[in-house]
């Protein structure tokens, strides 16, 4: 599904793919095999910021709060958004900002993955390493993907991976870009 929003094919094809989406439907696994295929770099802003901030995101949002995450992620996220090809799986929150779907929409191909409830709280688990899904998981994902509604749905594609392979994803997603690029 590619949204109505006209953009030049430029702007589609250029710079970072960009993979956005709720927790749980992939991005980091379909990411991997989308860079691998594409002969790109892969990166992951969360495990970037884990590096950066020398712990987990469990312990950032422990010790720093949500809003200190929220500023850290925006400005990886901008660094890495500087014209390159690479594949960028995001956070599940880093849509909330617009100052960040902005910098998407410019930096390159916006790719949405979605998933059923049921596929991401199967996914996510108990919600380990994932400070907004702490207590009942499944309950959180609920209340979050209702606040979330409409949030991801800025992408040039989206893909529902629910019953779908991260191969098979990554498939849909490649011919996809090919289409844009011709
Ligand atoms: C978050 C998603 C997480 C991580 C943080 C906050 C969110 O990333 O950035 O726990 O707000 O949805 P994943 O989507 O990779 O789990």
């Amino acid at each position: 599904m590619t949204n109505g929003r006209s953009r030049t094919k430029e702007a589609v094809t250029g710079g970072a793919v960009i993979l956005i989406g709720f927790m749980g439907p992939g991005k980091s696994t379909v990411g991997r095999i989308l860079a691998e295929r594409l002969g790109a770099e892969f990166v992951d802003t969360d495990q970037v910021i884990e590096r950066e901030q020398g712990m987990g995101i469990p312990d950032l949002f422990r010790e720093r709060g949500e809003a200190a995450f929220r500023a850290i992620e925006t400005e990886t996220l901008k660094r890495l958004l500087d014209g390159s090809r690479r594949v960028i799986a995001t956070g599940g929150g880093a849509v909330l900002a617009a100052e960040n779907r902005e910098a998407m929409r410019a930096g390159g191909t916006v790719v949405a993955l979605k998933a059923s409830p049921e596929t991401i709280i199967r996914r996510v688990a108990g919600g380990e390493g994932r400070p907004l899904l702490a207590g009942d998981a499944a309950a959180n994902v609920r209340r979050l993907l209702e606040l979330r509604k409409t949030a991801y749905d800025f992408a040039d594609f989206t893909v529902v991976t629910d019953g779908l392979t991260a191969d098979e994803v990554a498939r849909r997603i490649l011919h996809f870009l090919a289409k844009e690029s011709r």
